[in-house]
């Protein structure tokens, strides 16, 4: 197999977008980043040297990282952070995965500007058919004129809800929909009869989105590159962390001009945030002229769902099945092992210390799972648990179900369920194990999606509903024949989502909430998969270079 080598030189790049320019921190200067391309069973090493004066770490999300868990890159919990000045060579094999993934810094909020899209072409032609003549990325993300790092501090100090972003971009571009912001428009050339791959990641920090293109549907054949059924769609929706594959054909007229759009999916409780990024799609012919045009002369596409539609976003994720072939089987475990029932919350606390917060009724925003603010040591718990040593981060065992009688329907009238504990508390599953996780939305606070992440491993969402999850009925209508796989799950709100996988990547996994600020709060967990018996089921020794977490 052949081993691609990548360099990543992590520097500041003056940038200008809205208007003003600051000093960003990009990769090799280019922002988004450059885009990795490998092929199934590559080696892939990519060099890190790390040319700024702060921490970083990059992660491979998606990438399942099987037995190379020293390569995953979550801060403190595989790996201590690249040091200013520091370098590492992150190492792994691309074991049986093929599609659209995407990496990003894994340090505070540096992947508000650090981040690029992973593609991994497939060793088999691709399942569906089609003849395709292009492909091309197209990378949500957020722009801040502030420094990101900064919003996460303060909005931990105030114990509040973070400023937002400026803007929402398309490959790094917020569109003319923004103050001037004309000049920055993602527009992309196509030909009248040609079939498009789009490979569509949300690296966004706070928002899932909806997207969509005027006058054309999209044929969803990928999600979190994984193999789906194939269905038509007017658009598609994705939480932070999620990557879709589409195909598009270009069905319209030469000289046509066509808005493509994204604006998030939120209820009106907290609407914030809610703007529009948006760029074209060109057909050849189309004079240049003055482009693009002013901003009265076009409106967003009728297709695009509106902010607050619960109908569409249900319905859409309804759609999502696995491919299931002969070539592709679903591997969804039929028995578990293991049942755990987790809720995520929103939690309010008392503000620490003497200060004064300005969170909900002046206290301090938390979040939790099973009432537990995950705090991420200064030690990586990945070397811990490597050297067999004992004691924190290691000491304490994750409940596996929920501390306080739940009824989450509405805003809780329990009051020990605003309550959070912090800790690092840690799931430890025997290698092999079949795990179920139920992830329950308490509703409270909370005007969106919970997009919940699983290092290390694909699962499968065998079931999702609204309303409090009942252990005596939902698991009877679990899909056990063709369920999504993924690696992110966006938990719908007031409701719940019950994930499987088959725990055979042994390891230490970070679970966490791709929303930025719920991460920051604490909505996490850790993952350890305890090596099996077999010399192939044992995690690799570190690699020389680790970034290590003092001497041991
Ligand atoms: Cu995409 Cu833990 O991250
Ligand atoms: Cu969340």
């Amino acid at each position: 197999q052949p081993t691609r080598l990548f360099h990543f030189n992590v520097q500041w790049k003056q940038v200008r977008r809205l208007c003003y320019t600051k000093s960003l921190l990009t990769i090799n200067g280019e922002y988004p980043g450059p885009t990795i391309i490998v092929h199934e069973g590559d080696n892939v090493e990519i060099k890190v040297s790390n040319q700024v004066a702060r921490n970083t770490t990059i992660h491979w999300h998606g990438i399942r990282q099987m037995r190379t868990g020293w390569s995953d890159g979550p801060a403190y919990v595989t790996q201590c952070p690249i040091a200013p000045g520091g370098t590492y060579t992150y190492k792994f094999r691309v074991i049986d995965q093929r599609g659209t993934l995407w990496w990003h810094a894994h340090y505070s909020w540096q992947r508000a500007s650090i981040y690029g899209a992973f593609i991994i072409y497939p060793r088999m032609p691709y399942p569906f058919s089609s003849s395709i003549q292009e492909e091309f990325p197209i990378i949500f993300g957020e722009w801040w004129n502030a420094d990101t790092e900064a919003v996460e501090k303060e909005m931990m100090l105030l114990g509040k809800g973070p400023n937002n972003s400026d803007a929402y971009t398309i490959n790094g571009l917020p569109g003319p929909l923004y103050q001037c912001s004309n000049k920055e428009t993602y527009i992309k050339n196509v030909e009248p009869g040609n079939t498009y791959l789009l490979r569509i990641i949300n690296a966004a920090l706070r928002n899932e989105l909806f997207f969509a293109v005027a006058n054309h549907t999209f044929t969803v054949v990928e999600i979190d590159a994984t193999y789906t059924k194939s269905f038509t769609t007017t658009a598609i929706m994705l939480a932070p962390g999620q990557t879709i594959n589409v195909l598009l054909e270009a069905n319209q007229e030469p000289g046509g001009l066509f808005v493509m759009a994204a604006r998030p999916y939120l209820t009106s409780l907290f609407p914030f945030d809610n703007s529009t990024t948006i760029g074209f799609l060109r057909y050849k012919k189309r004079k240049i002229g003055k482009f693009p045009p002013p901003v009265m002369s076009y409106s967003l596409p009728d297709n695009l769902p509106s902010m607050e539609d619960t109908f569409f976003a249900t319905d859409f994720l309804s759609k999502l099945h696995s491919l299931g072939s002969a070539s592709y089987p679903c591997r969804v475990p039929e028995i578990v092992n293991k049942r755990v029932i987790s809720t995520i919350s929103l939690n309010l606390q008392d503000c620490p210390g003497n200060r004064t917060c300005t969170g909900f009724r002046n206290m301090s925003f938390f979040a939790s799972m099973n009432n537990q603010s995950f705090i991420r040591p200064s030690r990586s718990i990945l070397e811990f648990h490597y050297r067999n040593l004992t004691g924190f981060p290691l000491s304490t065992a994750f409940p596996e179900k929920p501390p306080h009688p739940f009824n989450y329907t509405g805003v809780d009238s329990v009051a020990e369920n605003m309550k959070t504990e912090f800790g690092t508390k840690l799931l430890e599953v025997p290698f092999g194990m079949k795990l179920e996780i139920v992830l329950q939305d308490t509703n409270f606070l909370n005007p969106e999606n919970h997009p919940i992440h699983v290092h290390g491993h694909n699962f499968f969402i065998v079931g999702r509903g609204f309303g409090n999850f009942d252990e005596n009925v939902d698991p009877e209508n679990y899909n056990l024949v063709d369920p999504p796989e993924r690696n992110t799950v966006a938990v719908p709100m007031g409701g719940w989502a019950a994930i499987r996988l088959i725990a055979d990547n042994p390891g230490v996994w970070f679970i966490h909430c791709h929303l930025e600020e719920h991460t920051s709060w604490g909505l996490a967990m850790g993952l350890i998969v305890k090596s099996g018996s077999k010399p192939d089921e044992c995690l690799l020794p570190p690699p020389n270079d680790f970034p290590s977490c003092g001497k041991f």
